[in-house]
């Protein structure tokens, strides 16, 4: 089996007017292939950290992040951004989208950004998230959950082997985060895509391979 997604003794502290603030000591993480995982740990322990290092958007104090064989941690975020629009889908907790434009511009914007829009792609993903009579639609007229549905068809336009997920049903009630993770599970196991999920709501997260305690700034894996 082959890594999609691995780091090692990742550290990353943050200055403070009363000396460093180590969040992360000493991380180690192996992500295979169409494997999906939880990351789970109250407010403040460094998840949203974290998710910033494996996306390659933050760099480590030290220790590695590996994409499979490209060596993530040795550029800079913004010299991965090509990498990691092929590589990576990011889903935040907040869905970002372009609010001038409608949902199936907004699914479709990674390829406007490459140069190539497939919009029969932006339409097949928005069908995908349950939301094939809303591409027209803009985001003002969509409720929270179908904006953050919209949100995931986006992270998954450009194929990306691994979703990269920080508290993606964070902003919604109970029974929409419920529909949106199971969703974005589903779609993840179907296409046998890996994902790296972090949350603090523990009651949310079932059907996953593997469940990580972030405490301390280190993983412990779940038995
Ligand atoms: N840029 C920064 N500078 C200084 N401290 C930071 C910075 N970013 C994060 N921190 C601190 O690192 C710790 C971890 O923050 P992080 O956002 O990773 O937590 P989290 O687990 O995602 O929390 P939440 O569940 O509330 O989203 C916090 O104490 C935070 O204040
Ligand atoms: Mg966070």
């Amino acid at each position: 089996m082959s890594s999609v997604l691995a780091c090692r003794a990742l550290t990353r502290s943050f200055p403070t007017p009363t000396g460093p603030l180590e969040v992360l000591r000493g991380v180690d993480l192996d992500i295979e292939a169409g494997s999906i995982a939880a990351i789970l740990g109250p407010s403040g322990t460094g998840k949203t950290t974290l998710l910033h290092l494996l996306a390659g958007l933050d760099t480590p104090t030290s220790g590695q992040v590996w994409w499979g064989d490209l060596a993530a941690h040795a550029h800079a975020p913004r010299d991965l951004a090509l990498e990691r629009a092929g590589r990576v889908g990011l889903v935040f907790q907040d869905p970002h989208l372009l609010p001038e434009i409608s949902a199936l511009d907004n699914v479709t914007l990674p390829g406007r950004i490459r140069g190539h829009v497939d919009l029969n792609r932006g339409h097949a993903l928005l069908d995908a998230v349950g939301l094939a009579d809303r591409a027209t639609a803009h985001p003002a007229t969509l409720s929270g959950g179908e904006r953050q549905r919209v949100a995931v068809a986006r992270a998954l336009y450009a194929d990306p082997p691994l979703l990269l997920a920080d508290e993606p049903t964070g902003s919604l009630d109970r029974a929409t985060a419920r529909t949106v993770f199971t969703l974005l599970v589903s779609l993840a196991r179907g296409q046998g895509r890996a994902v790296v999920m972090v949350t603090h709501d523990e009651g949310l997260v079932e059907d996953v391979d593997q469940r990580y305690d972030l405490t301390a700034g280190v993983l412990d894996a779940r038995a």
